[in-house]
């Protein structure tokens, strides 16, 4: 990939005479979904597979961005005085994004520069490529134009504050934490509402991550997302008139079950439902996973990929076939999907002996159910952002 880049850009801009490279990794979630808003905790882990780029300084206040895997679109062009977002910048809104917030808080970028990125994280596969390209942005900025100061926390920070205020969606921490922070064949238990973490040594004996992408990605992803965030606000409003709490993490189930009439509305119980169970199941996920009790991290991961289902909503029909195919699949573990939802891709644990079978048989039924063909990934973990 970097050869690649490199090349591309020579072309681009003459030479390659002190470009850099980097990578940032996109993430894979365990467990812990639509909790991270929540105030509650997550689960995920960085990938080795991510977003790549290389990139140099300029002289004035251009920048020009290529992306090899959106060489259709061209060369994109814009200036450090003009950072609007715009549906002509296309993907170029996520790095710019990252520049306007870097100046946003007062950092100095004192010109412009060449960027020419590429990626390896399938399209609309759920699997963070928006997350890794902020992230990236970031880790290059502060390299480039020497800014110590941010921290890798920071980069996180500064990707979601340019998502949510730049790019419109409301997203929480998890996936610009999990990039910026990812730590080789560990996932990170991250509780949301302190951003304290810790790091957990994913060692699953003889069995294996098995990411299923289905392929598909539904419409009116961020508005269904910023929708399910903005019903769990109502229902946190509505429980604060009777327990005093600073977030849905803050409620145990007993807590949520004795309060939960204050809750006004029926879905709004079931979205409150889903944040406050999913984080205890997080936490108790994790405890299982440090007890080597792998059968009770699948179980609750299957048990989160219900609530997903039934109470949040953000499963899909494609999805859901290909989790509730896989806990029929001997050697299965657990199986849930992961992400945003709406599409995207289930996240498996599976025995090694029985990864092959897992995938011809779940070929078969979703091909035979949702006339579609998944691909597998049997996931590696990886580190944060790099220089290479
Ligand atoms: C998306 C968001 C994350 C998180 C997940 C759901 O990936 O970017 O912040 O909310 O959905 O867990």
């Amino acid at each position: 990939m970097k050869q690649k880049l490199l090349d591309k850009f020579a072309e681009l801009f003459g030479d390659t005479e002190g470009v850099t490279a980097y990578f940032a990794p996109g993430r894979v979630n365990l467990i812990g979904e639509h909790t991270d808003y929540n105030g509650g905790h997550v689960f995920p882990c960085a990938l080795t597979i991510g977003t790549y780029a290389v990139a140099r300084k300029r002289n004035d206040r251009t920048i020009n961005f290529f992306s090899i895997n959106q060489s259709g679109k061209g060369l994109i062009t814009t200036s450090l005085d003009d950072l609007t977002p715009s549906d002509a910048a296309g993907w170029t809104n996520y790095p710019k994004g990252i520049v306007w917030a870097f100046l946003g808080r007062g950092l100095d970028i004192p010109s412009g520069f060449d960027m020419v990125i590429g990626g390896d994280i399938p399209a609309g596969s759920g699997l963070s490529s928006s997350a890794s390209l902020e992230v990236l942005t970031g880790f290059m900025l502060r390299d480039l134009f020497n800014i110590p100061d941010v921290t890798n926390i920071d980069l996180a920070l500064i990707g979601q504050y340019s998502e949510n205020n730049y790019n419109g969606m409301n997203c929480g921490i998890m996936d610009q934490f999990a990039s910026a922070m990812g730590k080789k064949d560990n996932a990170i238990l991250l509780d949301c509402a302190t951003l304290e973490y810790e790091y957990a040594p994913i060692s699953l004996k003889d069995a294996k991550i098995v990411v299923t992408n289905s392929k598909v990605k539904h419409s009116l992803v961020d508005s269904a997302y910023n929708d399910r965030r903005s019903s769990c606000e109502k229902a946190l409003e509505e429980l604060q008139t009777k327990v005093d709490i600073k977030t849905l993490g803050d409620l145990s189930e007993e807590e949520f079950e004795a309060n939960k009439d204050a809750i006004k509305d029926e879905v709004r119980v079931r979205r409150a439902h889903h944040a406050v169970y999913e984080n205890q199941r997080t936490i108790r996920a994790v405890e299982a996973l440090k007890n080597g009790d792998i059968a009770e991290f699948g179980r609750l991961m299957n048990r989160s990929h219900i609530s997903l289902r039934d109470d949040y909503e953000t499963s899909c029909p494609e999805c859901d076939v290909l989790a509730e195919e896989a806990w029929k699949i001997d050697g299965v573990i657990g199986s849930r999907i992961t992400g945003g939802g709406f599409g995207g891709c289930t996240v498996s644990i599976v025995r090694d002996d029985a990864i092959e079978n897992f995938k011809a048989a779940l070929t078969a039924a979703y091909q035979k159910k949702c006339k579609l063909t998944p691909e597998f990934y049997v996931v590696s973990i990886g580190n944060g952002p790099v220089i290479i």
